[in-house]
């Protein structure tokens, strides 16, 4: 017999996008903000004091349970602090799902959902999107304990109003949780649905909006007997104590986190604008990414070539996206680099 559990013995894992060990490559793959985190948690950091990591932290968080309530227009009890979005999706996969209790979501979409089922050992039911990204009628009666839906979705970039997800909510028996990883870069976000449905899990992550990724601090938005459920499975002391600081700092700092994100929204407007003036078809996007499909180029053949000139984005070999790139929207400097890269290999 194997050390492992059929189901981990057999998966093959969560690819994440590469990280190259040199920081002076064009890093659009995975999504990072390309500028740094609020100056706030720069003061934060350096007043941490040695008795602080003695301890063990704030098991729920509950200072950055209050900012982000009156950020979002909640409770504190709505909110349940974790260890990047990620943890979330872990913690919704145990707490929900299991061998008579199905996920499901519409796909393309993150590629960890899949992996997370694998690991809990239920059905993933994936219901595809048609070209246009649109929400699946189907989406509503596959009767899973768990519905996801991705909202900006990634890899594409696409949105669903939140009045279709309110209508999902209402018709699904199980959960929905909407995963809101993006939705900074977006117009609206589906918040205020946690007030109607006893039904609905929010994710949100700093790693994007909030220039954090390397933090790893995600939270959820949910009415509290869902975050008192959610609460069983986590970890006793899942957001460290710096991490806990440094999280309440940024997320206060609402003028930076603003300021920030419109320089990411106009820069994404005009990087869409010159893809497609390269004949690329990029589809209108509310995240800080977009995809891209080039009529002239083979996906994968661009990809190759921009790892040659240090430029790295996303490549994905899988149905729906094979002929596809996804690029993080960098700095203009970043952008302008691998529009002229572009072009050179397009002439090519
Ligand atoms: C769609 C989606 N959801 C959730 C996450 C989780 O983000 P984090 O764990 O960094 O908060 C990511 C990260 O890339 C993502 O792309």
């Amino acid at each position: 017999m194997g050390y492992f559990r059929e189901n981990v013995e057999r998966a093959k894992g969560y690819e994440p996008g590469f990280q190259p060990g040199q920081m002076d490559v064009v890093k659009l793959n995975t999504n990072e903000n390309p500028y740094p985190p609020s100056p706030a948690i720069m003061k934060v950091l350096a007043q941490i004091d040695a008795e602080q990591l003695r301890r063990y932290p704030d098991p729920v968080g509950s200072a950055f349970r209050q900012a982000a309530a009156e950020v979002n227009n909640v409770e504190p009890g709505d909110i349940m602090c974790c260890n990047g979005g990620d943890e979330l999706l872990t913690m919704a996969l145990r707490a929900f799902c299991d061998e008579n209790r199905p996920v499901a979501y519409p796909v393309p979409t993150y590629s960890l959902y899949p992996v997370l089922a694998n690991l809990q050992a239920c059905k993933a039911i994936e219901i595809p999107f048609d070209n246009e990204f649109n929400l699946p009628a189907k989406l509503a009666s596959t009767n899973a304990a768990l519905t996801i839906v991705c909202n900006p979705n990634a890899p594409s970039g696409t949105f669903i109003n939140t009045s279709e997800l309110a209508s999902l909510a209402d018709e699904l028996e199980g959960v929905l949780l909407i995963d809101e990883a993006y939705v900074d870069f977006a117009e609206e976000n589906c918040a205020g649905l946690v007030k109607d449905f006893d039904n609905v899990v929010i994710l949100r992550s700093m790693s994007k909006g909030y220039s954090l990724a390397g933090l790893r601090f995600g939270y959820a938005i949910a009415q509290p007997d869902l975050v008192a459920g959610l609460m069983k499975v986590k970890d006793s002391y899942n957001v460290n104590a710096v991490a806990i600081a440094v999280a309440t700092a940024a997320i206060k700092d609402q003028q930076y986190f603003k300021e920030n994100v419109e320089k990411v929204k106009a820069d994404r407007e005009k990087l869409t604008e010159k893809l497609r003036a390269l004949k690329f078809e990029v589809s209108k996007s509310y995240a800080n990414f977009v995809l891209a499909e080039s009529k002239n180029c083979k996906a994968s053949e661009i990809y190759d070539k921009l790892v040659q000139c240090n430029i790295y984005i996303r490549y994905f070999d899988v149905a729906g996206l094979s002929d596809k790139l996804r690029i993080t929207v960098g700095t203009r400097e970043q952008n302008d680099k691998l529009l002229s890269a572009l072009e050179q290999i397009l002439s090519e």
